[in-house]
């Protein structure tokens, strides 16, 4: 079949058998390898992409499914070449990430969590990427990162005559 997607902002047309899942479209075919292949039945989240900004696991979906909705992968949430978004430049500040397999999934979770709650308790940070698994069990670290990220995209949305 051929569909067309739409994928970290850009159109692109593949073929696809029916059965192919998204993760293997994305990887396979498109060359986006920041999806990881773990357990590839919905258990680890490593596979995690933004479908229409929702989180979602890409090994349970089909690629076909994705027609007509925005996919977006870590790839994708840069702001430029050489940049880094500011969850990604907090897991590094914060030592996020060890051997970085769960940290891909773990980032376009935080930028779900964040779009959508700003100013997350950290209850709600732990209950957000409760769905990935990080092998390295970098746990703490990952939650600090993202309550630096989403201090500094609070600070960075105040209007610059309030105060702090
Ligand atoms: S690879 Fe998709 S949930 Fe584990
Ligand atoms: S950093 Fe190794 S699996 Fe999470």
């Amino acid at each position: 079949m051929r569909i067309k997607l739409d994928i970290n902002g850009l159109k692109r047309e593949v073929e696809v058998e029916p059965r192919t899942t998204l993760l293997d479209c994305l990887r396979d075919t498109l060359g986006l390898t920041g999806a990881h292949a773990g357990c590839e039945h919905g258990v680890c989240g490593a596979c995690t992409v933004l479908f229409d900004g929702v989180a979602v696991r890409s090994c349970l979906m089909f690629a076909v499914q994705a027609q007509g909705s925005a996919i977006t992968t870590i790839e994708g949430v840069t702001p430029g070449p050489g940049e880094l978004s500011p969850v990604q430049d907090a897991f590094c500040e914060t030592h996020g990430m060890q051997c970085g397999f769960c940290t891909p999934a773990m980032i376009l979770t935080a930028h779900a969590l964040l779009a959508n709650n700003p100013n997350p308790t950290r209850a709600e940070i732990v209950e957000a990427i409760s769905g990935n698994i990080c092998r390295c069990t970098g746990y703490a670290q990952i939650v600090e990162a993202i309550a630096l990220a989403a201090e500094r995209m609070r600070g960075a949305n105040r209007p610059k005559d309030a105060h702090p």
